[in-house]
């Protein structure tokens, strides 16, 4: 049993809050989308309400264990105390002497952030003696970091095994309770929208969904692997020859369970992916030798929203083409369009299906964007998240 924030006494404690504020930021090193630090502020003004000693921790990038400059949390610090209406310092580092004086020198009520957990390589090793670190910087660890909780490191795992009191944040909840309505627990009919680059990527959460779901609908490059094991032609466009097997082995086992999968009937082809690429719209049948399907077309466009039509549930993870060049976005755009119209639970997760659907406008008509991308993905395998594993093996 997960306890949660406010399950926990936190009035003069010291308490050590993993978030994930790996956030994009541009060259003037600003924070250019907030979501996530956004999404963490329910459990820390919850903390400093009840006088924690709030002490945050996060990682940004993949710095490898070396002190960058660029990964440096600086910005977020910046950030978060606009966001916060008050002065956020930013310790020089997330363990050692200095941050422990830091750390023991808050008084109830305010809050410090660690610097980068991942300028030590000790962190994504999950060293006892630096989780044992990090847990002396507190009486309470809690976890809001559902982002990074399928990483088993040092800061999501090996902190809860050694920490005195461990909870998780109002994000965790959130993104647990939505997932759970989703998949354990469904309103049908129940259907999933895959899309991405690669079969590879999502070949353990595609085998998870089909066990579940009413419909899966399929696009995206990674679509073309599954047309091919179908016997078509698809030109030049990407396509996992190693996986036709596998593909081919998916669509048949959600046959013989009645899932109806969608695949796409046509497709916006070009040579090259360019923004001034030359296109033209075809059959999936049809794809010219030397073309590539790049986006899904209308027809298929028409026939995915079809089967969102009756949807009451819907989980979408994965764009359907390379929406990112304008030739290439009209099949993502409408289908976020699509997932928006529908009167379903949605749920999207991955962080360029989050940005097709804020690119589409349409977010704020979506049930859940989770905040998650590896994390999400992890949990459509129907894997068990380390961090959440750590929290439910902590009976303190
Ligand atoms: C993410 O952006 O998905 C999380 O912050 C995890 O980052 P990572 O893939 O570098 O572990």
């Amino acid at each position: 049993m997960i306890r949660y924030i406010d399950q926990v006494d936190l009035n003069g404690k010291r308490v050590l809050m993993r978030v994930d504020f790996n956030v994009p930021l541009d060259e003037e090193r600003r924070v250019t989308d907030d979501t996530r630090i956004r999404a963490a502020l329910p459990s820390i003004d919850y903390a400093l309400e009840r006088g924690a000693r709030l002490v945050l921790c996060s990682h940004c990038g993949r710095p490898k264990g070396k002190r960058v400059e660029r990964y440096s949390l600086k910005p977020v610090a910046d950030h978060l105390s606009a966001l916060l209406g008050r002065a956020v310092p930013l310790a020089p580092d997330c363990t050692g002497p200095e941050v422990e004086a830091m750390c023991n020198a808050l008084r109830d009520g305010e809050v410090l952030l660690l610097e980068n957990l991942r300028y030590h390589e000790e962190e994504t090793r999950n060293d006892p003696a630096f989780a044992a670190s990090l847990a002396a910087l507190c009486d309470v660890y809690v976890n809001d970091a559902f982002a990074v909780s399928h990483r088993a490191h040092a800061s999501v795992v090996g902190v809860a095994e050694k920490a005195g009191e461990c909870a998780a944040g109002f994000l965790m909840k959130n993104e647990l309770r939505y997932f759970n309505r989703a998949m354990e627990n469904p309103v049908r009919p129940l259907v999933a929208v895959l899309g991405g680059a690669k079969v590879s990527s999502k070949l353990g959460a595609l085998r998870n969904i089909v066990e579940r779901v009413d419909k899966v609908v399929i696009g995206g490059a990674m679509a073309n692997t599954f047309l091919k094991s179908r016997g078509l032609d698809v030109g030049a466009s990407m396509v996992e020859e190693d996986l036709l097997e596998d593909a081919r082995g998916i669509l048949e086992h959600a046959m013989e369970r009645g899932v109806k999968t969608y695949l796409p009937v046509d497709a916006v082809v070009a040579e090259e992916l360019r923004d001034d690429a030359v296109t033209r719209l075809v059959p999936c049948q049809e794809i010219p030798a030397g073309w590539m399907a790049l986006d899904i077309g209308p027809a298929s466009l028409n026939l995915f929203s079809q089967a969102l039509y009756d949807a009451k549930t819907i989980v979408w993870n994965g764009p359907m083409g390379a929406f990112e060049h304008a030739p290439f976005s009209r099949g993502t755009m409408g289908l976020a369009e699509a997932v928006s119209r529908a009167h379903a639970l949605s749920i999207v997760g991955g962080g360029d299906t989050d940005a097709a659907v804020h690119r589409a406008g349409v977010a704020g008509e979506i049930s859940y964007m989770s905040t998650g991308g590896g994390a999400f993905l992890a949990l459509l395998e129907g894997r068990e998240l380390p961090g959440i594993k750590a929290l439910e093996g902590c009976s303190r």
